[in-house]
Order: C-alpha cells, then structure tokens, then sequence
C-alpha cells in the first residue's frame, strides 16, 4: 500500500501524496453532500456519506491516501460530553469543571457508538483501490483534553494551562482516560479497514516545553504501545503540531513511525536533526495553496529538495482552509506527480 514503503524508513521511488482536510469545505461536491445532513455529528455518523466524502478527494486528485471523515472529537462525543457543531463558530461542549470531573462520563458503550465510523471504514475500503492506503485517525490526548476543559476552541487554552500547573497528575489521569479511548478506536479502526493510523495533537504548541515530554510524547507513547499490545501492527504517524525542537525527543520516543511537521519548522533542520529513517511529512503552508502559482510550487519544490534522501510524505502543515481553490490544489498535484 502506498504509504507502507515510507512508513516502513525506505525512501520510495514516488512520493505518496496526501492532504490534511483533503475531504471539506474547499470542494464543491462536498458542501453539497454536507448540506443534505446539517447537523455534524449526525454526518459523520452518517456511514455512506461519511465514505462517500472520504473518496471526493480520491476521485477528483487520485491521491495516495484516503483520510476517513470523521473528527477527533467523536471520543468526548461517545462519552457523552455535550459536543455540537454551532455553524460559523465550531465545536461546543460542556466544558469540564475540573480534570477528574472525566470520572462522571463513560466511556463503556465507545466502541457501539462509534460503530457507525467502523461501517464508514469498510465502505471506504471496499470502493478503494487497493494500493492505495486507507488512514484512520484521533485526536491526541492534550489536544481532546483542551477541547473538554475549554470546552471548545480556545485562543489561550487558558484552563488547560491553568490545570497543568495547579495539578499535572490530575491532567495526568485525564489524558489516560483518553489514552485508553485512543487506544480502543484506533484499534477499531484499523480492524476496520485502516492499514495507517494518525493521531493529531494539533494544540501541542500550547503545553510548557517543560510539560511537552510528560504531555505529548508519553501520551503518544502510550498508546503505541497500546496498540501493539491489542494486536495492531499498522504504521503511526504523530502530528505535535508547533513543538519546534522538541520534535527530536517525539520522534526518539513517542513510538511512532512517521511525523507530521508545520509550517513553522525548517525542513533542511528536520532532515539534518531526524533520524534518516524516520519518515517526515507535511510542512507546505495551507494558505500557499489559496496563492496557489510559482510561490506554492517553489515551496513544494523546497519541501522535496530538504527531504530528497530520507523517507518522505508530501502534505500540508496543517488542514486545507475552506476557501482554498480547488484548481491551485490540482496544480499542485499535477506538478508533484511530475517532480516528486
Ligand atoms: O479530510 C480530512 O482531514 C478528514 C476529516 C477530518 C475532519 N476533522 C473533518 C471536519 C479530520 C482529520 C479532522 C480532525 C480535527 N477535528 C482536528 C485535528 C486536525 C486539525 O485541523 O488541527 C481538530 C482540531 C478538529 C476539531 C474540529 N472539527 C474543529 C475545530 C472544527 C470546526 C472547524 C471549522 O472550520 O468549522 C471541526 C469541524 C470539521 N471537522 C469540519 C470538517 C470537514 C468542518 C465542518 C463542516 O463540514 O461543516
């Protein structure tokens, strides 16, 4: 499968290609189907057309992987945290008072709740070509953690940082509430038809560096062993999002076998600081692609030259933002099956 050869610390012969939110509001077809369902949650448990908005993407740029629609938000969902999507403003939940208030909700029905997701994995699978790889994902513990005790988006993430230093052990115990969830959805997903996993710690820029290794990356860490311990042997990527040089311990020990990188990190440090074996992904900056012509293809072409010898996945730094034009995404697929 596509991704496996990189994953695996083998530089291929192409460059599998992929991006972050490669399935939303950027593409027509989407915003269609989106708009005969309102409600979020209600979509993404919407089996069909959650596989049918994972494969638009597929169908329109033949990428290399498919992403399934989902969020990492179904975990506090499924345990009965109040999510819901209030349009133009985001996720909203019943922000938790403290981090051991994770103690009143239950987590025992996850894997029956989310069953509407597994079905959406095996749809994908069966309408997808079979190189290419299917890849199922959560949000890393500090990342949902955030989301619960703010109880959505934050600017600061002033309570999660309020809590990490009155009482880390307390934040200790909800992120291994998480961890576990983590843990049980992934491996459903991957016996579901995942064959790469990724977990998003899109705020691991909001933790102290001094709390990173205790937060980000034992987390990570955790579940990796995690998984193997269930029997899971699919290949992980960790995305901590803006942790700059911190990125040498995540990658020494986080347990994984590929990174995610912003665009905030020079890739020519990446490749002289990583192993050469780890595989790297992600970086080109999202709104490079709303510019779209020879600054986005420079870019692209500067991500490829730092990561010419070392196992490479060409993507984003973080999501396709909503007003991205879907014609600059096509240039910029049509150069790399060229180049890369
Ligand atoms: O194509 C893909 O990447 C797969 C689907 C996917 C979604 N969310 C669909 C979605 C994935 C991988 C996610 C992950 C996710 N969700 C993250 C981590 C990645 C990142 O972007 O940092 C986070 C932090 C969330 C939480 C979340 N979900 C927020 C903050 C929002 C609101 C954003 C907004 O602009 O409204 C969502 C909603 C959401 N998740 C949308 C999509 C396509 C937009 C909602 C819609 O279609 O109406």
């Amino acid at each position: 499968m596509r991704l496996h050869k990189t994953l695996s610390g083998q530089k291929d012969e192409k460059t599998p290609i992929w991006f972050m939110r490669q399935a939303g509001r950027y593409l027509p077809e989407y915003r269609e189907l989106r708009a005969s369902t309102p409600d979020f949650i209600s979509y993404c448990l919407d089996s069909p057309k959650a596989a049918e908005a994972t494969l638009q993407p597929i169908a329109r740029y033949d990428l290399d992987a498919a992403i399934i629609f989902s969020d990492i938000l179904m975990i506090p969902w499924a345990m009965g945290a109040g999510v819901h999507f209030v349009t133009g403003e985001g996720p909203k939940l019943t922000a938790l008072e403290t981090p051991q208030a994770i103690d009143a909700l239950s987590s025992d029905d996850l894997e029956d709740k989310l069953s509407p997701v597994a079905k959406a994995l095996r749809l994908t699978r069966a309408s997808l070509a079979p190189e290419k790889s299917l890849i199922g994902f959560c949000g890393a513990p500090w990342t949902v953690a955030t989301y619960m005790l703010e109880g959505g988006s934050s600017r600061d993430f002033g309570s999660s940082r309020r809590w990490l230093w009155r009482d880390p052990e307390a934040m200790d115990h909800l992120l291994d509430r998480l961890v576990d969830d983590s843990i049980r959805l992934l491996t459903m997903k991957a016996k579901s038809g995942a064959d790469v996993l990724m977990v998003f710690d899109s705020w691991a820029s909001a933790v102290p560096a001094h709390f990173q290794d205790r937060m980000v990356t034992r987390p990570m860490r955790k579940i990796s062993d995690g998984l193997k311990k269930a029997g899971v042997n699919a290949p992980l990527i960790g995305f901590p999002k803006g942790i700059g040089e911190n990125i040498i311990n995540y990658a020494a020990d986080a347990g994984v076998n590929g990174v995610g990188l912003d665009h905030g990190v020079d890739m020519a440090w990446v490749d002289a600081n990583l192993p050469k074996t780890m595989a790297v992904q992600g970086n080109l900056d999202p709104i490079s692609v709303i510019a779209g012509g020879k600054e986005m293809l420079a870019a692209a072409d500067r991500i490829l030259a730092a990561c010419s010898t070392r196992p490479h996945i060409f993507n984003l730094g973080h999501g396709f933002n909503p007003d991205t034009p879907p014609e600059h995404v096509g240039q910029l697929v049509d150069y790399l099956r060229k180049v890369a």
